[in-house]
């Protein structure tokens, strides 16, 4: 069965999400939600910018799953940061998504005036539209600043993180400061090449699992949260069937040993949209 984390609120996560970015909207974005939850998941991962929050809506309900049992998180795009509109999108996410809260609310990137929007999420926390607040692509600096000017401690960072970009410092800081990671393009992302890579291969095979099985395992054993992507039902019920074998230490040790330094996504210091 899944594994929970404790946010730093409180509030429960599970620790293995379905994220759908690049899963488009209508039918794919609709029945990759039903499969998760018909196989297991309580926690999808959407943004206002994957264009998909009403298939996501749709997927939910037709899955017959309670909307209370399922953990959903959302992201405010650039453009609303810049702008300074976090409270509106917010609204409008939760309309799209057809709910009346979030579980987990995040700026998306640290564009220009995300400071602002970080007290307009405050605000949404505090009058309880969101039950957990944070941050995706907030380098060390950038965590720093906002805790430098706000009383209240954001729950996540959501990073780019997978054993081709580990990004383990990242992690580390995150941690250091009681705030939980999230990894994204947790399989290397769209069109990678890690999944292919035979040590992956020769350690699942110890236990009758796939790489991405393998992949997944390590990222809940290393206490990050994990939101492999997929469109296709097989696989979406294979990642999620991870709980009931373990890597050893030096296992742990040789993947992250995969370790490229080079990111899949755009990096967050330098980004032009
Ligand atoms: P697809 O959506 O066609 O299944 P990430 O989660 O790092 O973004 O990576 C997701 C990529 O890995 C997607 O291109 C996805 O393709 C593919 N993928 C997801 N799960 C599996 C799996 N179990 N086996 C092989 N490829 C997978």
């Amino acid at each position: 069965s899944d594994a929970a984390i404790t946010l730093n609120n409180g509030v429960t996560i599970p620790q293995l999400g379905l994220g759908v970015f690049q899963t488009p909207q209508g039918e794919e974005t609709i029945g990759a939600v039903r499969s998760a939850l018909q196989a297991g998941y309580r926690h999808i991962d959407t943004a206002m910018i994957y264009r998909n929050e009403e298939s996501v809506g749709e997927g939910i309900r037709q899955s017959g799953v309670d909307r209370r049992d399922i953990f959903l998180t959302t992201k405010l795009w650039n453009d609303d940061i810049r702008a300074g509109k976090a409270r509106e999108a917010c609204y409008r996410s939760m309309d799209r998504l057809g709910v009346d809260y979030l579980d987990l609310y995040l700026i998306h990137w640290p564009a220009d005036g995300w400071e602002r929007a970080w007290e307009q999420m405050v605000e949404l926390y505090r009058e309880r539209r969101v039950r957990a607040i944070g941050v995706s692509n907030f380098q060390q600096h950038h965590l720093e600043s906002l805790l430098a000017m706000s009383g209240t401690k954001p729950q996540v960072d959501q990073i780019e993180s997978s054993p081709q970009f580990v990004n383990q410092e990242l992690v580390d800081a995150v941690h250091t400061k009681r705030i939980d990671v999230e990894a994204y393009s947790p399989l290397g992302g769209t069109g990678g090449s890690l999944l292919s890579d035979p040590l992956l291969a020769r350690i699942g095979e110890q236990y009758g699992k796939s790489p991405a099985q393998v992949v997944i395992r390590w990222h809940l054993q290393r206490g990050v949260i994990v939101l492999p992507k997929s469109t296709h039902a097989e696989r979406i019920r294979q990642n999620f069937d991870v709980f009931d074998f373990a890597l050893d230490d030096a296992q742990m040790r040789a993947i992250a040993a995969l370790d490229t330094g080079r990111r899949n996504g755009a990096d967050p210091d330098h980004f032009d949209f």
